[in-house]
């Protein structure tokens, strides 16, 4: 018989050591999959009462990135990646545009549909003015043209500017659009105040090479041809393989398909619990390997089936793996406390996904429920009957028209009001981890990897005891 001993987060503590390094000096940039960096190592979980377009928004101007479940439609799902990639541009690489001879009403509409307030006009493809909103609002006549309103004098940019010679433009000629042309004077990009606006708001933004923000989605092994095309045109940064048994033959082969047609997607794979698991994985192809079997706060895949590892070891020993093929891992579910996050980077994830604590977000999808007059919002299990019902049925291997049998649950969250602060506490929990430890990056904290094994007793004195809690501090609480 093999019969391993295995830990979970509480089940350890890293080791404090001498340091140098201060909390604040800290750097949380990691590789997320291929070149993909982000800012903060956290992702926020595919579920559907977790990551919409607005969480990915939210959780990618603060560093991190979430990735789009997929109990949504193919359209839908790709609208959302959609709407997260044009959030927030350098250079609009395809801007709206009206074409010379347009009425005022035909215009309208199309800043109506796209959002868009202000648009390059065209003549034959090159830049001949601009019409903006303001120029509609006095000229009621829907039958006028644009050419009748549109501002000729145009100031346009010929090369790719630095920032700070664009702003210099933006602010000499008080303008807010900036076209870019090529030497015909054909429209090739556009630069917005808007955009650089955002852009100083969040210094922590984690950005693709033009700009925008990065953004993951969620494919099955059976949805993933009517999912990838669309997420692809979207400008999707990269793809997870969302299941709940990555190390199955079914997932791998799907996998390889994957692989072979989309050959530079940065496919991230999952979900494993050891060493082995992670070499298939990585062996069919994924640039990342997802790791946990059974550790979500909703899962009861280990209870009703009686498989699973305790996440610590799922990550410690998958991690041996990884980094022999140079490949990261994402530990994925379990994280109660920031401490968790410190923990699980510290055994060598360069990231952690999160679901629970994401939940009770004002960006999560959902509505807020009040209940015995405290605020909450609803966070189920993907596979919970409720998922289940309105989509799920794949990553449990439940088929069309067959009873289910959950792993996962409904429940509710305490409501965590917005996202930027939530992360701030998150993120200065690892920070000071980090300090304590003397790891001056994700990269050195991830080397790290000095635990103490404590007992019950040594988890009862970690947690608040002999006390009654007066005043409930953000970062911390006991369900
Ligand atoms: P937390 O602990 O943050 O975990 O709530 C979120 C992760 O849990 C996984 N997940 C499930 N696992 N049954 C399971 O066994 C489920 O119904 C289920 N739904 C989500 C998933 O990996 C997620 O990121």
């Amino acid at each position: 018989m093999e019969l391993r001993e295995a830990l979970s987060y509480d089940d350890v503590l890293l080791a404090p050591s001498y340091s140098e390094v201060l909390p604040s000096d800290v750097d949380l940039r990691t590789v997320l999959v291929r070149d993909i960096e982000l800012n903060l190592p956290i992702l926020s979980s595919a579920m559907d009462t977790v990551t919409e377009d607005r969480m990915a928004i939210a959780l990618a101007l603060s560093g991190g990135a979430g990735v789009i479940h997929r109990n949504l439609s193919p359209e839908i799902q790709a609208q959302q990646v959609s709407k997260v990639k044009r959030f927030l541009n350098w250079i609009i690489d395809n801007p709206v545009t009206v074409n010379i001879g347009a009425t005022l009403a035909e215009t309208r509409r199309t800043m109506d549909e796209t959002g868009v307030t202000g648009l390059p006009v065209l003549d034959a493809g090159k830049v001949v003015g601009i019409i903006t909103i303001r120029d509609l609002r006095f000229n009621e006549n829907p039958e006028m043209l644009v050419d009748d309103v549109m501002t000729r004098d145009l100031v346009v940019e010929t090369s790719i500017p630095t920032e700070k010679a664009a702003l210099a433009k933006f602010d000499k000629h008080r303008i807010e659009k900036l076209p870019l042309v090529d030497v015909g004077g054909r429209l090739t990009g556009l630069i917005t105040v808007r955009d650089m606006e955002k852009h100083r708001d969040y210094p922590s933004a984690a950005l693709d090479s033009s700009g925008s923000l990065i953004v993951g989605a969620a494919i099955g092994p059976r949805d993933w041809p009517a999912r990838l095309p669309g997420l692809i045109a979207s400008g999707l940064d990269f793809a997870v393989l969302d299941t709940a048994h990555g190390a199955s033959l079914n997932v791998l082969k799907s996998l390889e398909k994957i692989r072979k047609k989309f050959g530079n997607l940065s496919i991230v794979g999952g979900n494993v619990a050891d060493g082995d698991g992670a070499r298939r994985m990585i062996e069919a192809g994924a640039d990342a390997v997802k790791v946990g079997v059974g550790p979500g706060s909703i899962c009861t895949t280990r209870v009703v089936t009686g498989v699973g590892v305790p996440q610590f070891t799922a990550v410690a020993d998958a991690v041996e793996v990884c980094d022999a093929m140079r490949v990261p891992l994402i530990a994925d579910g379990g994280v109660k406390y920031s401490g968790d996050i410190a923990k699980a980077i510290g055994a060598g994830a360069s990231a952690v996904m999160i679901g629970n604590l994401f939940a009770g977000l004002k960006d999560a999808p959902g509505q807020e429920v009040i209940f015995e007059g405290r605020i909450f919002k609803s966070y189920r299990g993907m596979g919970s009957i409720g998922a289940i019902e309105s989509g799920g049925i794949d990553r449990y291997q439940i088929g069309e028209g067959e009873e289910a049998v959950p792993e996962g649950v409904e429940g509710r969250v305490p409501y965590r009001g917005e996202v930027a602060p939530y992360l701030h506490q998150l993120a200065t929990g690892v920070r000071k981890a980090m300090g304590y430890t003397g790891c001056a990056s994700v990269e050195q904290l991830r080397e790290y990897r000095r635990f103490i094994k404590i007992s019950t007793t040594g988890l009862r004195e970690s947690h608040v005891h002999d006390v009654s809690v007066i005043q409930d501090a953000p970062n911390y609480s006991r369900l």
